[in-house]
């Protein structure tokens, strides 16, 4: 039975650079240094045999050491001190740096950028090897990675997007040898892959895997729907038997259903695959869908190894219509999302990934879109359990061997997720449409069809108003992905593609782009805020703009995304860029704005006003809500005393009220309805009338200055517990306006990390303090065995 042993604790981390460590060594195993046990840790800095020992000693006048200094370059001398501090995986360093106003790295989220180390021992039991592979993984790391292990030079990993596993059971310690020693080098000075914040370090889990000799190839094993309808489905499994033992007669078993299969038996030589493949027919299967997110499970026994795996039947297709899922056209109602969150940076647990999720499952949303890098397996487990659709994007149109050799690798580890029904092979890139970007784009297209068949493959692009593509780069593609074709700065490109291509399918793979700040209902150029009822502020020229100027408010409005959608159903959906704010890309200003202000909800999650109008258009139980806030502060109350108010419904009418009084019942147009009224201190009170008596009902009510903050527990996970802080005034109703610095402590658990939304909060980080942003912040909290209790103070 293979094993697997995390190794996310007792990591020492180390900012900045130290000596590094030589690559190319004389002598084997010799690096020393940091690389191996130091003289008071748990085995020996080189393992020496009598002979070598006698050797060393005899060249350097009985000295062994100085033997080692002078043959094998032997790093004798470096130490561990206290700017080594302990962390525990995911780890993030980034967030923990100071914010610092340097162009080069406004995109980014202007943290500074730096070379770092991490460190960590671990023991492996007598004779292990034995009957065993011991795999080290990582599953990501950003920042161009250097990996030694027990004084040798293990390997490099270059993009902060893939994974990275080691065998390493030959070069391992086991027993009486001694621990094994592992650093890593972790620099984010080379270069970035992206234009947003990508933090750097450790970021996810780390762990040793042992398995039996006689085994099943990891990512070997693949499991994919052949056919599937509401009858009957069929479903293939293929996988390659490795053995690292003596010749052994093999007959593997596939259990799936109930239904076990003996596979044909056959004798496999040491060191020699296998390959093996069963088919499994199932009556009335239960159809995966983001809305019905059934799984199975499957069991590969081979010896002692099983592998289970779950994976979801279903079926994908695309015509000049549109998407479809198991044969029924089905519209994706897409985000885009990179990889971060309030708090922790890119390190995100499980935990925070099934909040991100719920929260957007909550507007309605049925697919993400994994921009612009490939989906972390946590994704993709959460997408698969809670039912979203995935566009999985390689990182660049690139094929360099390196590249290639990622995309082949994240294939394998990702196919087996339910949930993936694109591989997107690139975003925007400049060579795409080119014969250069054609010839790279079959190149990774024949990569991924030899590995996975059940997939669409789509490339998004970009726009030209004359609507120019290259037929070659095209004819790579299942669906052509068109990036912002709504956006009246993209011109009608994408309709003339339509009318020169009628033959090609078409996704829109990217829309929206518009600007908010939570809660916020006056643009604030020097508090880098934009308005929620539309921004002034523009993307492709600098300042506050006019109505008409190109980009004002954004790449396009929500209500233009929906129109065009309506319009163009053939575009198989939308994917809004982008569901959560994210760090870096602070359009549309520069420092001190060091978040993006695309989110439909901010980097904590907490909502702006055009959630709920997608949420309207995308969800059946009747709500409505309402703009602005009714405090008087923050409004944009014109000279006659009147302020807008939008509400956003799913009902047919809406009537607002003000301090009881109402201001006209109207009808609901595209989800929305607006009144011009006079402002009064009181209470915005706004009734939707559905059919049948149907009727839903929102307020809210003019603040008095705060008294309390409260806690609400928002997610309480297997590992964390996500919680929002809320501004309360003496008659407990919230203060939308509030920015009160509070403090924070939590005994059963210990706080990973605070956030607050602003897109401009440059505070210093900390894990005590936090400035509520219009009233609200969140708290992520790492438990522990005890019940959690909160202490807030301000
Ligand atoms: C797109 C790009 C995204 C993001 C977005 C902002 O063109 O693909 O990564 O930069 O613009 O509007």
């Amino acid at each position: 039975m293979r094993k697997q042993y995390l190794l996310n604790k007792d990591w020492l981390f180390h900012y900045g650079e130290i000596k590094e460590p030589l690559k190319i060594a004389k002598k084997a195993h010799a690096l020393g240094g940091l690389t191996s046990p130091l003289p008071e840790e748990n085995g020996e800095r080189v393992i020496t045999s009598a002979g070598g020992d006698y050797f060393l000693k005899l060249i350097a006048q009985g000295d062994e050491q100085i033997g080692l200094r002078n043959l094998a370059n032997t790093d004798l001398d470096s130490s561990l001190n206290e700017s080594w501090q302990k962390v525990t995986l995911p780890h993030d360093w980034k967030v923990a740096q100071p914010f610092k106003d340097e162009p080069q790295n406004l995109m980014s989220g202007s943290k500074p950028d730096n070379i770092s180390y991490y460190r960590r021992a671990f023991d492996l039991k007598k004779d292990l090897f034995k009957n065993n592979r011991v795999i080290l993984h990582f599953a990501g790391i950003m920042g161009l990675a250097d990996f030694w292990l027990n004084g040798a030079y293990l390997g490099q990993n270059i993009s902060g997007y893939t994974a990275k596993d080691f065998d390493i059971t030959e070069m391992a310690h086991y027993g009486s040898e001694g621990s094994n020693t592992l650093l890593i080098k972790v620099d984010t000075t080379v270069g970035h892959e992206g234009w947003w914040y990508e933090g750097a370090g450790i970021y996810k889990d780390v762990w040793l895997e042992v398995i039996p000799n006689l085994q099943v190839v990891t990512d070997s094993l693949h499991v994919f729907t052949k056919a599937a309808t509401l009858d009957k489905a069929t479903i293939q499994v293929d996988f390659t038997v490795k053995n690292y033992a003596v010749a052994a007669t093999v007959t593997p078993q596939v259990v799936i259903f109930g239904q076990q299969k003996d596979l044909s038996k056959s004798v496999i030589a040491n060191n020699q695959t296998q390959n093996y493949t069963a088919t499994f027919e199932i009556e009335q299967p239960e159809l995966w869908t983001p809305e019905t997110p059934k799984l199975y499970k499957l069991k590969v026994l081979v010896g002692t190894d099983i592998l289970i795996q779950e994976f979801g039947i279903r079926t994908f297709a695309y015509d000049t219509k549109g998407f479809y899922l198991n044969h029924q056209q089905y519209e994706l109602h897409g985000v885009c999302e990179h990889q971060d969150f309030a708090g922790v940076g890119i390190a995100l647990t499980q935990d925070i990934i099934d909040y991100k999720l719920q929260i957007l499952k909550e507007m309605g949303i049925n697919a993400i879109r994994s921009t612009h890098h490939f989906a972390s397996n946590e994704l993709l487990t959460a997408c698969d359990r809670l039912g979203m659709l995935v566009i999985d994007e390689n990182r660049l149109l690139e094929s360099t061997p390196w590249r290639v050799a990622e995309l082949e690798k994240m294939i394998k580890k990702s196919r087996n997720h339910a949930s993936i029904a694109f591989w997107s092979i690139a975003n925007e890139e400049v060579t795409g449409n080119t014969s250069l970007g054609s010839r790279v784009a079959q190149k990774l297209v024949t990569t991924i069809k030899a590995l996975d068949k059940e997939r669409l493959v789509i490339s998004a692009e970009l726009l030209n108003p004359e609507g120019i593509v290259d037929e070659d780069y095209l004819s790579n593609l299942d669906v052509l992905g068109v990036n912002y074709p709504e956006a009246g700065v993209m011109g009608p490109g994408a309709k003339l593609i339509k009318e020169n291509y009628p033959n090609l399918s078409l996704l829109s793979t990217e829309n929206a782009s518009y600007f908010s700040t939570r809660g916020v209902y006056k643009d604030n150029g020097k508090k880098q805020q934009c308005n929620n009822f539309g921004s002034m502020y523009s993307m492709v020229l600098p300042g506050k703009r006019q109505p008409n100027d190109p980009g004002v408010g954004g790449t396009a409005r929500p209500e233009e995304v929906m129109a065009y959608l309506k319009e163009h159903s053939y575009m198989g959906g939308v994917f809004l860029w982008s569901g959560f704010d994210y760090f870096g890309e602070p359009s549309p200003f520069g420092f001190p704005a060091i978040s993006s202000q695309f989110g439909i909800v901010d980097t904590c999650g907490f909502k702006k006003d055009y959630f709920y109008y997608y949420k309207a258009h995308w969800t059946k139980k009747p709500f409505v809500h309402v703009m602005p806030h009714w405090n008087q502060t923050g409004l944009d109350i014109d000279s006659n005393g009147n302020v807008a108010v939008r509400a956003f419904s799913n009902l047919a009418e809406a009537e607002c009220f003000i301090n009881g009084k109402s201001f006209g019942r109207k009808l609901v147009v595209d989800c929305r309805v607006d009144w011009t009224v006079p402002y009064q201190v009181g209470e915005l009170k706004i009734v939707a009338y559905g059919d049948n008596d149907v009727t839903a009902h929102t307020i809210k009510i003019t603040s008095d200055e705060l008294k309390t903050v409260t806690t609400t527990l928002l997610f309480d996970g297997e590992n964390e517990q996500l919680y929002a802080l809320k501004a309360l005034d003496k008659n407990a109703h919230f203060v939308p306006t509030c920015n009160q610095k509070v403090t924070l402590s939590v005994t059963g658990g210990r706080i990973l990390g605070l956030g607050n939304g602003d897109p401009a909060d440059i505070s210093d980080f900390s894990l005590s303090t936090i400035n509520l942003f219009n009233g609200k912040a969140l708290m992520i909290v790492e438990k522990n065995a005890e019940p959690v209790t909160i202490q807030v103070s301000c």
